[in-house]
Parts: C-alpha cells; structure tokens; sequence
C-alpha cells in the first residue's frame, strides 16, 4: 500500500495526482484495453503554471496507474488542453497500415497565441513524437482560440474537431487531422454567456424516450455559472457534419451540475461499448488554487455514464456514476425505513468515507438537512426544502479560505415523489445524484477533523418519511 494516500482529504475513489497542481482531464480514450486519462499539469509547483500533459491508465476507469509525463512544453508553447483519438485507418500517416496509434489533438500557447498542434504515439501513449510542421491550426488574431476536441463522424466520414473561440466554438473537419476546413461557428449569443467558453465536447446521445439520435454540444464557461466561477453548459441539438443546429432557445441555459466543482468535462472515445462517459475537473476556478490539500491540489470527478431523456418536455442529460463503482461497496447497510422529526433526528457514525449513500423520500413536510461530517461547530449540510421547492448545499467550517467557497448555493428541487437520492461521499467531496441522474451537483468540502465521517438527517420543523435507505462503504482504489 502507498502510505502517502492517507493523507488528510486524499480521495480515495477519485483520480488525484500524486503531487502538485492538476486541472482539466485531456485526451480521455480507449485502446487495446486501456483507458487513458491525461491531464493539465504543473509538475513544479501547486498552483497553475507551465502546462504539461499527466498521464495515467486503468482498466475499470476508479483504479488508476500514474504513468510518466506525457507532453512537455516545447519553443511553440505550453500544452493546454486537447483530446486524443484513435487513428484506426492510418488517416494521418503517422503509422504503419495496420498498426493503429494514438493521435493527441491540443492547444500549445504562449503568452496570448494559442495555436492548435498534434502529437503521436506508437506504443500506447506511453512516448509522443510531435507532428514535425506544428502548429495544424494557426491563429488569426484571436485571444481565447483553444481546447480542440475531435472525433470521427460516421455520417460524413471525416474527423471533425470543436474548438471554443472566445464566447462561440467554431467546427473543423479534416481528413487527416492534419489540414483542417473551417465548417462553421456556433454559438453567437447563445446560452451562458458571462465567462468565456472553453474545453467543448460534441456527442451524439439517443433520446431514451423518443429514440430519436440528438448531439450534445457540452461547453465550459470559465465564470457566471449555475453555483458562480467557473461550470459546464450544455446545448441538445442536431449536427449533419457541417453545423450545429440546437432544439432549444438562446436564452434556455441547462447545466450538466449545479454545483460548485465540475468543470473542463471531457467524453471518451474510442469506447469498447456504446456508452457516452465523462470526467470532470472537480474543482472551480474561483478557488482552485488556494484549496487546503497537499502535496497536491485538485481531483477528477468519479467517471459518469451519460443518458438522453425528456423530463417535463424538456431533453436532459441525466448521469449516474459508472457501473463498475458497484464493485467497490464493501459494507452494505440496509437501514429501511426512517421517520425524521425535530426530537426524532437519525444519526450513523460512518467509519470511514468513502461511501455511498441512496434513498428515497417518500413525505416531506418542511425542509429536511443532510449533515455530513458533524463535528463540533463544523457541518457541510444540504439540505431539501419543500416549501421553498429547493435543495440547498451549506457549508460551516474555520478554514474560510475562500469566500465564494463557502457562499450558499441552491437549486430548484426537481419534480416528482418520490425524490430518489444518491451520493456518493469521498474524503473530501460529495457528488449528489438526483433523481436517477436528471440532476447531479458536486461539491468539495474541507473539515478539520477527518477522524469521523457522521451521516445526520435532521427537521427543525416538520417530518419527513425515508424509504430504501441504504449505505454502502466503499474500498479505497489505492488499496
Ligand atoms: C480550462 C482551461 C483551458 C485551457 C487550460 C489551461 O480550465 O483554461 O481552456 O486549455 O485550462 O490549463
């Protein structure tokens, strides 16, 4: 076992680096029966700086092995973030036919030029030549031009790449990831609008309900999110290879999470099945930076399978942690039935996070709160309020390192009863599922004392009747 894992807040059911600062998961993709997830990389220092690609393999996406660098700023510039492909059919000429490899597709940029390049690999990922005439994609005076992500459209039969251009992302094709055609922009007043857009992804997902194939456009916006700083919006529409038509209104803005910390989102490709997963930054900009972990700062979200479904009339991502996270419950508690009042709290001392917790709510009557790691003055509450119709995330902790950490955040409660929930809760972050997935909000959290992990369900008015509840303690990945 590596001792250095238990450090205080070390995850233990989330992707960290092993030291200094990390951002954004790049490159995520599948090959010869390998998941890569690569990553924005400081290797000198716990805060942002000279960008470097991470990277680490895995083959059930929780139990993750750090491998050595992958990419290293050069004279063109550092090596901001970017997707990888499998070039199956030796499209670029990088390979020998028959001999598929791994072709990276990033932004190099130094001081305010940021320019599109590749790089290649023939033994897995594990060294990368870069492409001898870099940069692919110039740069005509444009300040925010980054974040290429790029697939292989069936339908057209081309690669296409998405890269955000300030507050739009413009589409390319390709026929060898080398020479890229502009096709068009999208984007121009649409949606969240305050930050500037960064790290999109284009995705086709199939509706459960109509069985209609529609494309998600999903696109980070650097501030003025759902829970403020940095969050991922995300557009449902079509795509016939050339442009980017939505279903929905400029002005209709939806939200992959309403929490603080998911941002930078990013969908494998090349998948061994047809399911759409994503990991996250599980941090936010706002604060990143100053979070009290060390030796190393920020963690990816768990991995998430994504669906397609019309809730309300209204086509919504909905997400639930992959499947494979069931084969880490150890201890399973059923617990059943639990009615809470103000004299009748329900406490658990949980031994050790992390864990997952599911129930149901099958009445409610006033607002209900979640207490988290209740110890001494500090809580990390959310709580589910049927008057207001919200859910609502609150934090009481002394380390107050960041104002826009602490500040309340809040959500509409979603429809339907019962309110099915499902979190699960790491050493130092929860990631709330809402209603099988139609909602998702991902939080950090930093007590003091980390010696106990209280679960509480507490009214101060009011009662509430919880069916199905049960919780399930989690194996450490680094065990
Ligand atoms: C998003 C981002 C990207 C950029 C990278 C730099 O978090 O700002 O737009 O490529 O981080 O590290």
């Amino acid at each position: 076992t590596n001792t250095y894992y238990q450090e205080k807040y070390r995850p233990h059911v989330h992707f960290t680096p092993e030291s200094m600062w990390m951002n954004d998961p790049n490159g995520l993709v599948y090959f010869e029966e390998e998941y890569h997830l690569f990553y924005q990389y400081h290797p000198d220092g716990k805060t942002w700086g000279p960008m470097h690609w991470g990277h680490a393999v895995s083959r059930d996406l929780l139990t993750w092995r750090h491998l050595p660098l992958a990419l290293f700023p050069d004279e063109i510039g550092m090596i901001f973030s970017g997707s990888v492909v499998v070039d199956w059919n030796n499209t670029s000429g990088f390979f020998k036919d028959g001999e598929p490899g791994l072709v990276a597709i990033f932004t190099h940029a130094t001081g305010d030029l940021q320019r599109q390049s590749v790089a290649y690999s023939k033994d897995n990922g594990r060294t990368w030549e870069k492409y001898v005439h870099n940069p692919v994609i110039d740069n005509d005076n444009i300040t925010d031009f980054r974040d290429p992500k790029v697939f292989w459209h069936e339908d057209s039969s081309q690669w296409i790449m998405v890269l955000t251009i300030g507050r739009r992302v413009r589409f390319y094709a390709s026929n060898n990831l080398i020479d890229w055609f502009t096709l068009s922009d999208f984007g121009e007043n649409w949606g969240a609008q305050d930050g500037v857009w960064e790290c999109p992804d284009l995705f086709m997902l199939t509706n459960e309900d109509t069985e209609e194939k529609k494309w998600v456009l999903q696109i980070g916006v650097d501030d003025g999110a759902y829970a403020g700083g940095s969050g991922t919006q995300y557009f449902v529409g079509n795509f016939d290879g050339t442009v980017f038509t939505p279903d929905q209104n400029p002005s209709d803005v939806r939200w992959i999470d309403v929490g603080k910390d998911f941002y930078a989102a990013q969908s494998f490709s090349d998948m061994p099945d047809d399911r759409r997963i994503i990991i996250a930054w599980m941090s936010n900009w706002t604060y990143a930076e100053d979070i009290p972990t060390d030796p190393w700062r920020s963690a990816m979200t768990l991995p998430r399978e994504l669906k397609l479904c019309t809730i309300d009339g209204c086509e919504t991502v909905v997400q639930q942690p992959v499947s494979e996270l069931t084969q880490l419950r150890s201890v399973t508690h059923d617990i059943g039935r639990v009615a809470v009042s103000r004299e009748r709290p329900f406490r658990m001392r949980q031994p050790n996070a992390p864990f997952e917790i599911e129930f149901d709510i099958e009445h409610i009557n006033g607002k209900l709160e979640c207490h988290f790691f209740k110890t001494g003055k500090e809580s990390f509450i959310f709580s589910i309020d049927n008057e207001k119709s919200t859910i609502e995330r609150k934090h009481f902790f002394t380390d107050d390192f960041s104002d826009s950490f602490y500040s309340l955040t809040s959500a509409p409660l979603p429809y339907g009863t019962p309110l099915r929930l499902r979190a699960v809760c790491d050493h130092s972050s929860v990631e709330w599922f809402i209603n099988d997935g139609t909602q998702t909000s991902t939080h950090l959290f930093f007590p003091t004392d980390t010696t106990e992990y209280n679960i509480s369900f507490q009214v101060q008015s009011g009662d509430v009747n919880i069916k199905d509840l049960s919780i399930y303690e989690l194996q450490s990945v680094w065990s």
